[in-house]
C-alpha cells in the first residue's frame, strides 16, 4: 500500500512538470504561433486539455515503470522467482472504463470545437481561390479583382471557396490554425474570422511537387478602411492595366497563376525567370540554341514540351495552356518585354 501512495504522489508531481514543462516551450496553453483567428481560440483550448491529459498518462506510464525498476530490483543472491498473478477484476474494469469515458469526452468537445469553427457568420463574403503548382491566386467576385495577395478586413468572416487547377494543395495559415485541403475537382470551403492585424503567409501544407516549399504567399489582415482602400486601388489599377496591352498580360500572368513558377525579378524557380527573358539566347536541354522572340514563347505557351530550357526537367513541369487566345499570348509576350 505504501508503493502505491508513493507513486500516487510521483505521477502527480511528474504530470505537473511534464505540463509545465510542454507550456514553456510553447506547447499547452497556446500553440507556437500567435492567434490570429476566431476560431484559433477553441483549437487552442483542446490542445491545452489534451495536453494536460497526455501529461498525466506519460507520467503515469513512466512513473510506475522506472519506479519498479529502481525499487523491486532483484537483490544480490535471491534466485526465486517472482509472485503469480491471477488477474485483478477491479483493475481491469477501471482502466477500460475510465479511458472509455475520457474518450467520450474528447469526441464530444472535439465535435463541439469543429462545430465552433465551422460556424456560419450570415455575413460573410466570400473569396475565390485557386490553388496550382505552385501559387495561389484570389478572386474577389463582388470586386472583379485578382490577386496573387489576399487582403482581409480584421474581424469579419470570410469563407473562401477552393479549388486546384492540378493535384491536391493544403491551405495554411498557422496563425489562424485551421487548415484545409483543396482538391481537384471539387470546391472546398474555408470560413475564417481574422482577429490579429499584420501580414502572414500562406503556406502549401500538402506535397505538391517541385517547388511545393516555395508555394506560399501573402495575406494582409488590415483595419476595414485600408482593405476598402485597397479594394479602391486594385479596381483602378486592373482598369488602367486594362488600356495596354502589357497591362494586360500582367493581368493575364496573375490570373492564371504564372508566377507560380516563373519570377519577374531573375530569382530562380521551377520555370525559366521572365526578367530579360526576352531577346535572350537560351540554351535548350539538346544542346542547341534558341532566341527568345515572339514565336519561341508562344510556342513554349502552347506545347511546353517543344523546346526545354537547359537546366529544367523534361518533362516540362507547365502545362500547356491550348485556350489562351492569339491576342491573349502576345499581350503575355508585351509584358514579359517590359521586364528587364
Ligand atoms: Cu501546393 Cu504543396
Amino acid at each position: 500500500m505504501q508503493h502505491f501512495v508513493v507513486v500516487g504522489i510521483l505521477v502527480i508531481l511528474m504530470s505537473i512538470l511534464t505540463y509545465f514543462g510542454l507550456d514553456a516551450i510553447g506547447l499547452a496553453k497556446q500553440m507556437h504561433p500567435v492567434v490570429g483567428s476566431a476560431q484559433a481560440a477553441s483549437i487552442d483550448q483542446l490542445w491545452n486539455l489534451e495536453m494536460i491529459v497526455i501529461s498525466f498518462l506519460f507520467s503515469l506510464i513512466v512513473v510506475p515503470m522506472v519506479y519498479s525498476l529502481v525499487v523491486f530490483r532483484r537483490k544480490k543472491g535471491d534466485t526465486s522467482d517472482g509472485e503469480h498473478f491471477e488477474g485483478n477484476t477491479t483493475l481491469e474494469i477501471g482502466w477500460t472504463v475510465v479511458p472509455l469515458i475520457i474518450v467520450v469526452v474528447f469526441a464530444y468537445l472535439g465535435a463541439y470545437s469543429l462545430g465552433e469553427v465551422r460556424r456560419v457568420d450570415p455575413q460573410a463574403f466570400v473569396v475565390n481561390v485557386k490553388a496550382q503548382q505552385f501559387v495561389w491566386t484570389f478572386e474577389y467576385p463582388e470586386y472583379g479583382i485578382i490577386s496573387n495577395e489576399l487582403y482581409l478586413p480584421a474581424n469579419k468572416q470570410v469563407v473562401l471557396k477552393m479549388e486546384s487547377t492540378d493535384v491536391i494543395h493544403s491551405f495554411w495559415v498557422p496563425e489562424w490554425r485551421v487548415k484545409q485541403d483543396v482538391v481537384p475537382g471539387r470546391v472546398t470551403e474555408y470560413r475564417i474570422t481574422p482577429t490579429l492585424q499584420g501580414n502572414f503567409k500562406v503556406r502549401c501544407a500538402e506535397l505538391c511537387g517541385m517547388s511545393h516549399y516555395a508555394m506560399e504567399n501573402l495575406i494582409v489582415v488590415t483595419s476595414e478602411e485600408d482593405y476598402n482602400a485597397w479594394i479602391a486601388e486594385q479596381r483602378l489599377l486592373a482598369a488602367t492595366a486594362a488600356q495596354t496591352p502589357e497591362g494586360q498580360g500582367k493581368l493575364l500572368a496573375v490570373q492564371y497563376g504564372c508566377s507560380g513558377c516563373h519570377s519577374v525579378d531573375g530569382s530562380p524557380l521551377t520555370g525559366p525567370t521572365w526578367f530579360g527573358l526576352f531577346g535572350k539566347e537560351e540554351e535548350l536541354l539538346d544542346g542547341s540554341t534558341v532566341t527568345v522572340d515572339e514565336a519561341y514563347i508562344t510556342e513554349s505557351i502552347v506545347e511546353p514540351n517543344a523546346k526545354i530550357v537547359a537546366g529544367f526537367t523534361s518533362p516540362s513541369a507547365m502545362p500547356a495552356y491550348p485556350t489562351l487566345t492569339d491576342e491573349e499570348i502576345s499581350n503575355i509576350i508585351a509584358y514579359i518585354q517590359t521586364l528587364k
